[in-house]
């Protein structure tokens, strides 16, 4: 009798246990969300609305610096307005390490246009890795948004086309090139294509498209995968924090199931007047446990339902 008793203890035992797993599991899923997995693209959509906050009322042809949010130190972000009369006929001669020519013409038309700049530094191999090639200076980026509405967000780009010239990319701080290796410049399109071309005398790269550029050299690891750079986790303090929460899930876990082991044996080798009052706790207990099976949840929900489904037919 006493050896029943003590199977269906240990059988709620299993199931307390079984509870906190899954209490375990839930909790640690419910800390997935702020875990935030982005792509360049959805950087590209965070800068553009820093930059436009930035410029809240801007003169035209000026740069102005943008506060990234702390979790993204280390990058860069600039806006600038012009009218885009005067972009096609006049360029910009200077736009940090951007030069653009007269001649660019951007669809869908708009009167003023916004040039947001990046310098992804630290950040370029985590948003644009290229296994293969290691870089020489960061990743720069020039996008054009409308700028006829500066409260904006979550703005596409516009389509730029430049007529028979191109942008030229001036690269400041490029690392000095390994001996032996052949410096390329590497353009990043804004539908995830990858292109290499020729670096030209002075550290410039030029470009007739707007997008991400750098200077690479190839390293001796494999060659890069075209997609490879779509998904980069985004933040690595989340990450951090995350495995720190399952880290001490895990401990307390452990610790709860020590704790309902000691109780347990505790509890055994007490003597025989508890085990007797134990016993009758414990059939108190089944009793109340067959009590709950004679109810038969499932046949009375059949003979509820059923009724609804006849009438449903006869309707
Ligand atoms: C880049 O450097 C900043 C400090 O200047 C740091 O806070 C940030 O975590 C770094 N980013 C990466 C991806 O290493
Ligand atoms: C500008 O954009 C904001 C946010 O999308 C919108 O609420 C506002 O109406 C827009 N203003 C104009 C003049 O279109």
């Amino acid at each position: 009798m006493n050896e029943i008793l003590m199977r269906v203890k240990t059988n709620n035992l299993f199931v307390l246990l079984f509870l906190t797993f899954l209490l375990y599991l839930s909790l640690s899923s419910a800390q997935l969300p702020p875990y935030v997995v982005a792509s360049p693209r959805l950087l590209d959509a965070y800068l553009q609305d820093f930059a436009f906050k930035t410029i809240f009322n801007p003169r035209t042809g000026v740069s102005y610096d943008a506060h990234v949010p702390i979790s993204l130190r280390g990058i860069k972000v600039s806006a600038m307005r012009l009218r885009s009369d005067s972009l096609r006929t006049r360029g910009v001669l200077n736009y940090k390490e951007f030069k653009i020519p007269i001649g660019v013409v951007e669809k869908p038309y708009v009167e003023r246009l916004v040039l947001v700049y990046q310098n992804l530094g630290n950040w370029s191999d985590t948003f644009y890795p290229l296994p293969g090639y290691s870089y020489l200076t960061p990743v720069l980026g020039l996008l054009a948004y409308s700028g006829d509405n500066l409260s904006a967000s979550s703005l596409h780009e516009l389509d730029i086309k430049i007529v028979d010239k191109s942008i030229l990319v001036h690269f400041l701080n490029v690392k000095p090139v390994p001996i032996g290796a052949l410096a390329k410049c590497v353009y990043f399109g804004l539908q995830g294509s990858i292109h290499f071309d020729i670096l030209l005398p002075g550290n410039v790269c030029s470009t007739m498209q707007q997008g991400h550029f750098s200077i690479v050299v190839e390293t001796n690891a494999p060659s890069p995968e075209p997609c490879g750079y779509e998904k980069v986790q985004f933040g690595e303090k989340n990450h951090k924090n995350m495995k720190l929460v399952l880290l001490i899930s895990g401990i307390l876990l452990v610790v709860i199931i020590l704790g309902l082991l000691v109780i347990r044996v505790v509890i055994h080798q007490n003597g025989s007047s508890r085990v007797r009052e134990l016993d009758r706790v414990e059939n108190n207990e089944i009793l109340d446990m067959t009590s709950i099976g004679d109810i038969k949840v499932p046949f009375a929900f059949g003979t509820r339902t059923r009724p609804m489904i006849e009438h449903e037919y006869f309707a």
